[in-house]
């Protein structure tokens, strides 16, 4: 496996596969890799021959107050998993890599329009600005032929499918299923932050998309009385607080009506104090596309 440090190595590598007649899957992360990274990497191998995971904590998608210099980092540990998984070649670089200018440097931003408004962009309006951004350069330098994203960050898979359209960039964005713990937590980098009470507390989300979509197993059309089910169900975790609990069309990310007619995307941020009495907060995300009718 070839450890790839500058921008220069990552666009000479991919030259090289793309010259030998081999298709290229990139897998971006931040690092911290859990199996629901490698099931990204799995999904590559089912698309391409060669695959390239990129780990680089992103500075422009991280507030000022936010968790930039706390997010676990630990390329070791992250190498071995990809050497296991059979990634061909990991993209870790600097960050002047990726910025030569400083991360509020440069002059150039990816902006996706509308999309970026509701549910994670309300509450960390930079936010979809760095994503796009870096991921935009990332698709511009490796050029592959497929990139995997995680349908955990639901409205992030939204965005990069966006973009990847409107430039024109030739690539196909692939979505991928959310990969939980055996209890039912999403997989997350950000799970190690949570003490033991508070990572139980946790399991409130993805009780939540069970409970509406047993609702709607159950006939149940009302948004409100849905997005009611979730709110209680998060509403049992004593330090839980709601950022947002929202109906939504999958597509569009448009509000859905007063009756359900359709998918509907149910998607859940929620803050949790790291352990009881701190100020240090958690904020985990969780979704589920609910299907009347099936
Ligand atoms: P990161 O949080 O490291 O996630 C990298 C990729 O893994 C994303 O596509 C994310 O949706 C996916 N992922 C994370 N947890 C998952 C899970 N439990 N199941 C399935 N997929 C999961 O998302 C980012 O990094 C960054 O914003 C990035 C796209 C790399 C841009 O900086």
């Amino acid at each position: 496996m070839k450890l790839l440090r500058s921008v220069d190595e990552l666009r000479a590598y991919s030259d090289a596969e793309r010259a030998a007649g081999r298709r290229i899957a990139l897998v971006p992360t931040m690092g911290a890799l859990h199996a629901g990274h490698l099931s990204l990497v799995a999904e590559g191998h089912r698309h391409a021959d060669t695959v390239v995971v990129t780990i680089f904590v992103n500075p422009t998608q991280f507030a000022p107050g936010e968790d930039f210099d706390a997010y676990p980092r630990g390329l070791e540990a992250d190498l071995a998993q990809c050497r296991a998984a059979g990634v061909a070649a990991v993209f870790a670089p600097p960050p002047d890599e990726m910025y030569p200018d400083g991360p509020e440097g440069g002059k150039t931003w990816v902006a996706v329009e509308d999309i970026t408004a509701p549910l994670c962009g309300a509450s960390r309006p930079t936010f979809f600005r760095g994503v796009a951004t870096v991921v935009t350069k990332l698709l511009v330098v490796a050029r592959p032929d497929v990139a995997v994203f995680g349908e955990k960050d639901y409205q992030q898979l939204q965005v990069v499918k966006r973009l990847a359209r409107d430039l024109l960039l030739g690539v196909e964005i692939l979505g991928a299923p959310i990969h939980r713990e055996e209890d039912g937590l999403a997989m997350s980098s950000r799970n190690v932050y949570l003490d033991a009470g508070m990572r139980a507390e946790a399991l409130v989300l993805s009780r939540a998309l069970d409970a509406a979509e047993a609702a709607v197993r159950h006939g149940e059309r009302s948004r409100d009385a849905l997005l009611e089910r979730a709110t209680k169900e998060i509403a049992t975790a004593s330090h839980a607080a709601i950022d947002y609990v929202e109906l939504r069309d999958p597509e569009s990310l448009e509000p859905v009506g007063g009756t359900l007619e359709g998918p509907a995307l149910l998607a859940l941020a929620v803050h949790f104090p790291q352990r009881v009495g701190a100020d240090e907060v958690v904020r985990l995300i969780d979704n589920r596309v609910l299907r009347p009718g099936v």
